[in-house]
């Protein structure tokens, strides 16, 4: 199965109105190559604005509750995304982890209430720095993909993001024989959770520090389908060069 390339921003609490001209251009060159997959993940306030703003570039957003309505003062639900106009949700950040305290069980059950509003999911993994240097990337990696990918995860509607908290924001990143590494381990681990033909078919984004500068030869590692951009999404003079990126590769 061929897995085409995802380029997905993830612009964090950052985004005005005054910024939609970036959400513009940015869908502009994805509809300048449509040989990539492109999204933008804006904040909760900004998604309408942006759907109406470049309503043929997939708009998601960064978190959603598990449930779809009830007493849960300022969250917000995957059916209120879906009113919104947003395809796809992000679960499980690393951010959202530390700052919120949310588990992998949190991120599972986002990810399927998302799923069950007919929003695509990118759920993401990865370990810490103390992790990462005691060698325990691998077992915790793995142990967050057991408990956060739900059973019925399919290639049409969901999207693995590893990324290594230590590489979010720094301008550090592992070596690209690393993430092919960490890549295969996921991979592999979703063969055992939901059968090989469906593992085989799952885009897997590596996030963390990509640039236009390494954006290429990390896309070209095996099992890497693309990637998941935080600062460099924010404008679309750092955004299109990854996502030129992600078209040469798939040449
Ligand atoms: P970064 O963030 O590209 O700014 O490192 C990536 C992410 O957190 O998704």
């Amino acid at each position: 199965m061929i897995r085409r390339k995802l380029v997905a921003g993830n612009w964090k609490m950052n985004g005005l109105k005054r910024d939609l001209g970036e959400v513009r251009a940015i869908a502009a060159a994805a509809a300048a190559h449509p040989q990539v997959d492109v999204a933008v993940c804006v904040p909760f306030t900004l998604i309408a604005d942006a759907v109406a703003a470049a309503p043929e570039l997939t708009i998601g957003a960064q978190d959603c509750h598990a449930v779809d309505s009830g007493p849960h003062t300022g969250c917000v639900s995957p059916a209120m995304l879906v009113d919104v106009g947003a395809r796809t949700v992000i679960v499980g950040h690393s951010e959202r982890r530390a700052d919120q305290f949310e588990t992998s069980q949190d991120a599972w059950a986002k990810a399927a209430g998302a799923h069950r509003h007919g929003l695509d999911v990118i759920l993401c993994c990865g370990e810490t720095e103390a992790e990462h240097d005691a060698g325990r990337a691998e077992r915790v990696v793995q142990a967050q993909i057991e408990k956060s990918v739900p059973d019925d995860a399919s290639p049409e509607w969901f999207t693995l993001a590893y990324e290594p908290r230590w590489a979010i924001g720094t301008g550090r990143t592992p070596s690209v024989e690393d993430i092919a590494a960490m890549h295969a381990i996921a991979r592999a681990k979703l063969k055992q959770l939901v059968g090989e033909e469906r593992a085989r078919g799952i885009r897997i984004l590596y996030g963390g520090s990509v640039t236009g500068k390494n954006a290429a030869a990390i896309f070209a590692a095996p099992d890497v389908d693309g990637g998941l951009i935080g600062g460099a999404s924010l404008t679309s003079e750092k955004f299109v060069p990854i996502i030129e990126a992600a078209v040469e590769v798939s040449r």
